[in-house]
């Protein structure tokens, strides 16, 4: 079973969205791992993400993250990495194809909803750094 890291993010989290987004991650078949709910620090967020500190939306994307409620989640399941990215869509809402987490609770690009890891070793990484 592979694993990968899931956070609804405080966009969806503030839109009361989390139990609809959880009832999605059960019903495509995915354990829970671990689940819990945190209020990342600038420091948290900043440390997550740092493969993106080079990018000029890291500051924003940290502040983002770190401005309130998420639920973060460890899932397994065959395959989870990219049946998760199926399930989210594309980074931007925008993009992302009909029925997916992002197309249906995503805003833009920064607010997209939820998280997912981009491989099997990021996705084992990204789980050790919240549980
Ligand atoms: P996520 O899957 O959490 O991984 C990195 C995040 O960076 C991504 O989702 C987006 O929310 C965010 N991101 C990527 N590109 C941009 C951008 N151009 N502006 C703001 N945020 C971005």
């Amino acid at each position: 079973m592979e694993t990968t890291l899931a956070i609804i993010k405080p966009d969806a989290y503030k839109d009361g969205n989390s139990g609809k987004i959880i009832d999605r991650i059960i019903s495509e078949g995915f354990t829970i791992k671990e689940m819990k709910q945190i209020h990342m620090t600038k420091e948290n967020a900043e440390g997550f993400y740092e493969v993106h500190r080079d990018r000029p939306f890291y500051d924003e994307l940290t502040n983002f993250m770190s401005s309130g409620n998420c639920v973060v989640l460890s899932l397994g399941r065959d395959n989870a990495v990219s049946k998760w990215r199926e399930v989210i869509g594309a980074t931007n809402p925008e993009e992302a194809a009909e029925g997916t987490i992002r197309a249906l609770y995503g805003k833009n690009t920064g607010n997209n909803a939820v998280h997912g890891s981009d491989s099997a070793e990021n996705g084992m990484i990204e789980s050790n750094y919240f549980f």
